[in-house]
């Protein structure tokens, strides 16, 4: 296995939460918003973690039916916990491969996933497959290649000053594809039809440095798993450091953005 992908570390629902959980949150129901769903419809959410897009489904759209896919078995438990309803099923899956039949949903949407599946176009095909035809097929992802996630920005400016090896696990190195137009040219090069893309942005303000920082140590992501594999000196630099260099407002808090691209296209038949 890479080293890169040894340190995403998707297992544990409860880190996950804490770390990004918290702020993908609050992309779903803007990225919902922006499509505009119908009440009622049969859905699919691909790379549905903790279930935060999911949720944020059953909360406004009053879905009929909603499959939630996932690999890992640990993120899909705390969905269920995280969404119980009858009208949803969380199952293991992968993304390149849907073990379901076509044209079996009427919208399928994936949130912050495309970027960690090797076969990009192929997921999206899938998730195309799925759909019936003219149905929506739409995804977001965080923009890591201009630094839009700013905290996790901050976090490893630091880390590959103290140690430049670190530089290969960054998310703008590794996710040099997650660009507007990128994003865009693939949804059309996989056979959406009537592509368009948008921009979502959040603010993610951290209430003080324990705040930021806590979620770092819990292994669970790119960059915690990076931090709590560290040994103790190097992990106590680290911390001191971006304790030191942190953009504090005046009251402590450490307020950040975090900018996602949202993408929408049809499925044809
Ligand atoms: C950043 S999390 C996003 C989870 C959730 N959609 C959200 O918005 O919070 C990325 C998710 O992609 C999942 N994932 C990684 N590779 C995948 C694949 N090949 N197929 C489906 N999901 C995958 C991970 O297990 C993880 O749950």
């Amino acid at each position: 296995m890479a080293r890169a992908s040894q340190h995403d570390a998707w297992q544990a629902g409860d880190n996950y939460d804490r770390y990004m959980g918290r702020w993908s949150r609050q992309v779903a129901p803007r990225f919902l918003d922006w499509l505009h769903p119908a009440r009622g419809l049969d859905w699919v959410d691909v790379g549905c973690g903790t279930g935060a897009l999911s949720a944020a489904i059953v909360a406004g759209y009053d879905p009929k039916s909603l499959i939630g896919l996932d690999p890992s078995e640990g993120f899909l438990e705390k969905a269920r916990l995280n969404v119980p309803d009858p009208r949803v099923e969380f199952r293991v899956g992968d993304a390149q491969m849907l073990a379901m039949p076509s044209q079996a949903a009427d919208i399928v949407v994936s949130g912050l996933m495309l970027n960690f599946v090797p076969r990009r176009e192929e997921a999206l095909r899938e998730m195309a497959r799925v759909a019936r035809p003219g149905g929506r097929v739409a995804f977001y992802v965080w923009d890591y290649p201009s630094g839009g996630v700013e905290f996790m920005r901050a976090f490893w400016t630091i880390a590959v000053d103290l140690d430049p090896a670190a530089q290969d696990l960054t998310e703008n190195r590794r996710f040099p594809f997650c660009t507007r137009d990128n994003l865009a040219h693939l949804a059309r090069q996989s056979g959406l039809a009537e592509v368009e893309d948008e921009e979502i942005e959040i603010a993610t303000r951290f209430e003080n440095f324990d705040d930021f920082w806590r979620p770092f140590t819990l292994g669970t992501g790119p960059a915690p798993a990076y931090c709590a594999n560290l040994p103790a000196d190097r992990r106590r630099k680290l911390r001191e450091k971006l304790k030191a260099n942190l953009p504090y407002a005046d009251d402590g808090s450490i307020p950040f953005k975090a900018r996602a691209w949202a993408v929408r296209g049809r499925a044809v038949e």
